[in-house]
Formats: C-alpha cells, sequence, structure tokens
C-alpha cells in the first residue's frame, strides 16, 4: 500500500508530550496506530452520530499526503481521540483538518482542541508557505464543521468562510478557515 502512514524510524512521534495533564497527542506512523485512529472514528462517528460505515473510512485515510494523529492517556496507553490532515500538491499553504473525534467520555477536557492545535503545527511545519510579514511562513487550515461544533472551533480562531449551510452524512455543516503563521 503505497501510502500506508510508517515512518522510516518507526519511533513514536510525539507532537505534544501531555505534560501536565496526562494526554499526549503523537503522529500516526504505523498500521496499528491508524487502525486505532478508525476505531475511535467509528465509535464516534458510526456509532454515535450515525454516520453511514462506509462513507467513514476513505481512500484519503492512506493517501501518501495524508496525515493522522492520535491522543494518548499517559497513564493508560488508551487512545482517546483522533484526527487527521489532507494536503494537496496543486494547494500549497492550504491543508483540510478533518475527522476530528474524542471518545464521548474523554470530552470537555481540552482533548479536542489539543488535536486541533497539533495539527496546525503539523500544517505549519510541513505545508506552509511564506507569509504575508517578510520572513514568516503561513498555512490555511481549512475545516467543515458540523454546526454544532462552530463555537468549538470559533474559539480556536476559525472563521465561516461564505456561509453556506450544507449535508454531508445528513449532518449540517459550514466551512471554516484559520491561518496559522510562525
Ligand atoms: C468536537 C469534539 C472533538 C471536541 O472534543 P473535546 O475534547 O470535548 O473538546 P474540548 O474539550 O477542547 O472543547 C470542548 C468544548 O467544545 C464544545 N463542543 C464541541 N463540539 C461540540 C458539539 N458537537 N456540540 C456541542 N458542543 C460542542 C463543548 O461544549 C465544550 O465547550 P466549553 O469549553 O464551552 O464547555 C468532540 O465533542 C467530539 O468528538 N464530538 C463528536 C464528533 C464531532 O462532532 N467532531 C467534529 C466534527 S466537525
Amino acid at each position: 500500500m503505497s501510502g500506508s502512514p510508517t515512518h522510516p524510524g518507526g519511533e513514536p512521534v510525539v507532537l505534544d508530550d501531555g505534560a501536565p495533564d496526562g494526554v499526549a497527542v503523537v503522529r500516526v506512523t504505523t498500521r496499528e496506530q491508524l487502525e486505532q485512529a478508525w476505531e475511535v472514528r467509528m465509535e464516534v462517528f458510526v456509532d454515535e452520530q450515525q454516520v453511514p460505515a462506509e462513507e467513514e473510512i476513505d481512500e484519503l485515510d492512506t493517501a501518501a499526503t495524508t496525515s493522522h494523529v492520535l491522543a494518548v492517556d499517559t497513564a493508560t496507553g488508551a487512545v482517546i481521540g483522533t484526527a487527521r490532515l489532507l494536503s494537496e500538491a496543486d494547494h500549497p499553504g492550504e491543508v483540510h483538518l478533518g475527522r476530528l473525534a474524542v471518545r464521548a467520555a474523554a470530552r470537555n477536557r481540552g482533548v479536542g482542541a489539543r488535536l486541533v492545535v497539533a495539527i496546525e503545527g503539523l500544517a505549519l511545519a510541513e505545508h506552509a508557505v511564506r507569509g504575508a510579514a517578510p520572513g514568516t511562513l503561513a498555512v490555511t487550515v481549512v475545516l467543515s464543521a458540523q454546526e454544532a461544533a462552530m463555537g468549538f472551533y470559533a474559539r480556536l480562531g476559525y472563521a465561516v468562510v461564505n456561509g453556506e449551510r450544507y449535508l454531508d452524512a445528513g449532518i449540517w455543516h459550514q466551512d471554516m478557515a484559520h491561518t496559522v503563521s510562525s
């Protein structure tokens, strides 16, 4: 599988070590970790939100241009959340954040926000272009927000793109974006 998220060294790639609150964010570098991300997404999107199972896992999950992250409870090693970043070579300076999910029992402790910030860090490190100010780099993170989660994203700096509403998997969404710079 050409796009499997392996890492040459196989070592864990820690984006946020979890100090002081015991939730680390790591990059997915193995098939086992990707399957742990899928397990969280199936629980949250398919079981809880009734997204059709056949729509949840798609070919973008294993594309070479896709990155995934996991939130891990450092005390137990349990995977409690995930998110993915999509990029396209013909859209430099722009990435898409999606499939953000935190297990119900782990919500409202800031894990979702930490996952978003970790994805933004990855985006800035790997997909940024020259920013508006001299010597800066910038990347715009675009996402398709479930309307119920728009307040969550707004608190993290995301703004509505054009206000158009659309149904995806039976849930109303709007596009939001946030430009992050160095
Ligand atoms: C969205 C989600 C990832 C947030 O994770 P989390 O770990 O609870 O996030 P945080 O603890 O950083 O922030 C929680 C805040 O966001 C609000 N929030 C986020 N999503 C919400 C939603 N769908 N409905 C209502 N409130 C939501 C919470 O009420 C809370 O607000 P508060 O800080 O004022 O109390 C999590 O709720 C989730 O997995 N939801 C189901 C899947 C989903 O909707 N994903 C987003 C798709 S666009």
